[in-house]
């Protein structure tokens, strides 16, 4: 490329010469930008298309759509791209804190969420991911994930208008709004799905289409099944075009072909369209999967990387403070892969998640500590999204060689923790439910509310109040890391309430395939009722994280990223120190179900040699006494040092 750059940056100008582009009174705004990326940017995309006759003139008509994007673009979000560029890192600050929710579950409608926003401003929510608000299949639509238009909004929730004027209401209440790009597959309903279905060329080379079986041979044996009980294999039939279509999730999600560059543009299309919309930070779905090769896993491949890279590229021409949240649930290395502020600025921590659970079942932080000491640090400009429980399953995403590390056998250790979290192990507190099951692998995952795996549903069946005392304490300490390791904490909306495990999917044809309903609660009138008052389980719990919420955001060292891991003496506490400026945080929580007492010596040592205050109760932590901890009990423990 390098030798004939300058002829071909020359043929683009010209194009956009001739197109009318120069003219017009944003091309010198834009081009100031332009000048920054087109290097870039070509770069990226000539390294998958080269081999591709249409290149050049793909590239062209790429940024003629974004230029189009920009124009417009309403201004006030151009004054928000000029205030919040990712550089000023305005999502690190411990004042941010997330939420999720369903629009329907929680609110009905883009409207009934609008009244909702006080609700929010009460947890202090700044951050808010609303799940797949598409259009999509009426009964086969993956929660939202198997998008049929994403330029309509699915019209029980309301219309694209009622979404901007939502966005704007969050904006005004200082909350972004978060939205999916779901850009892996397009549902079998699509416009391009159905073009392709009715024999269009140009639409089956949207997505991946095999004439044969043999073809789709030569990739299967390479692949996963992501949802073993529903079905096997990765390719779908289609009576329609006689041949094999890629579908990596179920059958009726269509994998899109990021080998044709027309999808690229296309999908840059429709991700412009959103920012525009008023989103300021896109959750890339189902990152991993993207890019296919023969003889690899076809995930998290080189290529799939350069996919994000273009994308974020174009963003930064067209919508500049957009933000992009990597949602790869894949080995920590994977994971950390597209984190970097040319990437992907923000990515879920499902390590974190899910060794926070791994340490309630076995009352032991070593895991947890040798990955928050090993993998914690990211790259500057970038943060962690930590949540505790989201609308997926828990899958033990934990590194088997950390495990190994530790002696502890990853394939032995996930079979405890299903049979644990399922309910089966003995002393479990949980009452979980399995999730795609693989006879072929052993492998499961599980579901369930975080107040139901913590030990709410349990304690209240059973009726024993110290063990409710203890879940209780439980979730507020799981949430309780995830406030404070750093980077934005995302409360699943319910969990605040202590919402237990529902049901009734298992009678609803459209849900009993897929135990994750059991988890994606319906707002409950009766608990959001109960939540000022502190002797119910929504009291506790609601004012437990709209405490954790304001103290998080009245001090700075929360929003730090970089902690120090240190041993508190005790196999079941975890402990941790960070600083900001004249501010030292130190974080203590205790796993175990019952009570501990941290001795004088290791006391000492831990707060060296000063007095501290526990922000969580305004209480008095001296160096030269014992420290009690409660069962799953937490301290943050504040000290003032000499800069
Ligand atoms: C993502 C979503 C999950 C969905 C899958 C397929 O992983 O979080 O809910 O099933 O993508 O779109
Ligand atoms: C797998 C995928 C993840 C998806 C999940 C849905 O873990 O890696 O992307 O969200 O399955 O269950």
């Amino acid at each position: 490329m390098d030798r004939n750059w300058a002829v071909f940056e020359r043929t683009c100008i010209e194009r956009w010469r001739s197109a009318g582009l120069l003219s017009m009174p944003e091309w010198d705004e834009f081009e100031s930008r332009l000048v920054v990326e087109m290097r870039r940017l070509s770069e990226l995309l000539w390294s998958l298309y080269r081999d591709r006759p249409d290149f050049a003139f793909q590239f062209e008509r790429l940024i003629e759509e974004v230029f189009a994007a920009w124009r417009v673009r309403p201004p006030a979000l151009k004054a928000r791209d000029r205030q919040f560029p990712p550089e000023s890192g305005w999502f690190s600050a411990s004042g941010q804190v997330g939420a999720v929710a369903y629009v329907d579950r929680f609110a009905g409608s883009f409207r009934g969420l609008m009244e909702r926003i006080p609700y929010l401003q009460e947890l202090g929510i700044t951050f808010l991911h609303l799940m797949p608000f598409f259009r999509s299949p009426e009964r086969q639509n993956d929660g939202g994930y198997a998008v049929s238009s994403y330029r309509d909004t699915n019209p029980g929730l309301g219309s694209m208008e009622d979404l901007e004027a939502l966005a704007k209401a969050l904006a005004d209440a200082g909350i972004v709004l978060v939205a999916d790009f779901v850009f892996n597959h397009t549902s079998d309903e699509h416009q391009w799905a159905r073009s392709a279905r009715s024999g269009d060329a140009d639409y089956q080379d949207f997505y991946l289409v095999f004439a044969d079986r043999a073809q789709t041979e030569a990739y299967q044996s390479h692949l996963r099944d992501i949802f073993p009980e529903v079905r096997s294999g990765s390719f779908t039939w289609s009576i329609d075009m006689q041949a094999w279509v890629w579908t990596t999730f179920h059958s009726y999600q269509w994998d899109l072909n990021y080998a044709n560059p027309a999808v690229f543009r296309a999908m840059a299309g429709e991700m412009l369209s959103l920012a525009n919309r008023g989103i300021a930070v896109l959750r890339l779905d189902a990152v991993a999967f993207i890019w296919k090769q023969r003889g690899t896993s076809c995930e998290n491949l080189p290529q799939a990387h350069t996919i994000i890279k273009a994308f974020q590229s174009i963003v930064r021409l067209a919508c500049p403070s957009m933000l992009f949240l990597s949602e790869a649930i894949v080995h920590p290395d994977d994971i950390a892969a597209y984190i970097d502020p040319r990437e992907c600025q923000l990515s879920y921590n499902p390590l974190l998640m899910a060794e926070l659970w791994e340490a309630s079942a076995t009352k032991e932080v070593r895991l947890l500590s040798l990955s928050l000491a090993k993998r914690h640090r990211l790259p500057d400009g970038c943060a962690w999204i930590n949540y505790v429980r989201c609308h997926d399953d828990i899958g033990w995403t934990f590194a088997d060689e950390d495990a190994a590390e530790l002696g502890i056998n990853g394939r032995d250790h996930r079979a405890f923790l299903n049979d644990f979290y399922i309910g089966t192990f003995p002393g479990s507190f949980s009452r979980g439910v399995s999730f795609q099951y693989n006879p072929m692998t052993g492998d499961r995952r599980i579901c369930g509310t975080a107040a139901s795996l913590a030990g709410i549903e349990r304690a209240l069946l059973e009726g024993d109040g110290q063990d409710i005392d203890t879940a209780l304490r439980r979730v507020l300490l799981l949430y309780g890391m995830a406030f404070s390791v750093g980077g934005i904490p995302l409360l699943y909306l319910g969990d605040e309430l202590g919402v237990t495990n529902d049901y009734s999917y298992e009678t609803n044809p459209a849900e009993s395939n897929d135990s994750r309903w059991v988890h994606r609660p319906r707002w409950d009138a009766r608990r959001a009722a109960e939540r000022d008052d502190q002797t119910t389980v929504a009291g506790r719990l609601h004012h437990g994280l709209a405490d954790m919420a304001r103290i998080r955001a009245e001090h700075a060292v929360f929003g730090t990223q970089s902690l120090s891991v240190i041993d508190a003496g005790h196999t079941s506490v975890l402990a941790f120190r960070k600083q900001h400026a004249g501010e030292l945080l130190t974080v203590i929580g205790n796993f175990a179900d019952r009570p501990v007492r941290l001795d004088q010596q290791t006391v000492f040592g831990l707060l060296h040699g000063q007095a501290g205050t526990n922000l969580l109760d305004r209480s008095l932590v001296l160096p030269d006494q014992e420290l009690p901890l409660e069962a799953c009990g937490m301290l943050w423990i504040q000290q003032r040092v000499p800069v």
